[in-house]
């Protein structure tokens, strides 16, 4: 009895080193392939999505071709993105709805901390 004891014990062992090898594996992959920056990820959707009314010299809503707005905004940015494009303060106004993708793009960038 005792032996199987011991057997499942040295069983367990290995799987568990298993779960935390592969955890590891994964978490580096992410912060490698995903460590999103305002100038790298955002800019160009900025540029792409909410000109000319965001971009200095172009338009006159607030600029957001600049970081410091940007980031000090971020979750007004963020609330105003996922509205509805019939509710009152959507953005991009008078635009379709950006998509899921892009919109997690933000929200990514927001959650690793809005590296410049
Ligand atoms: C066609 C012009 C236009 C586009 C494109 C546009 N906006 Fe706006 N934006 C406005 C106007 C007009 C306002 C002011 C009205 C309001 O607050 O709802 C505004 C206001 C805002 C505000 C509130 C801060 C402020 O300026 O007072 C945020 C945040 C914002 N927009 C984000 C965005 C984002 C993010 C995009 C691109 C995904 C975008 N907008 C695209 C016209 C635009």
């Amino acid at each position: 009895m005792k032996k199987v004891y011991v057997l499942l014990f040295i069983l367990s062992a290995i799987a568990l080193q298993f779960c935390t090898s592969s955890k590891k594996v994964v978490t580096k992959t992410k912060t490698k392939t995903q460590a999103l920056t305002y100038a790298g990820n955002i800019k160009p959707l900025i540029q792409a999505n909410c000109a000319p009314c965001h971009i200095a010299g172009q338009g006159n809503k607030k600029d957001y071709s600049n970081y410091a707005n940007t980031k000090g905004d971020i979750d007004d940015i963020l609330r105003r993105i996922q509205l509805n494009p019939a509710d009152r303060g959507f953005m991009p106004f008078k635009h379709p709805k950006l998509s899921d993708s892009v919109i997690h793009v933000f929200q990514q960038w927001n959650a690793e901390g809005l590296a410049e």
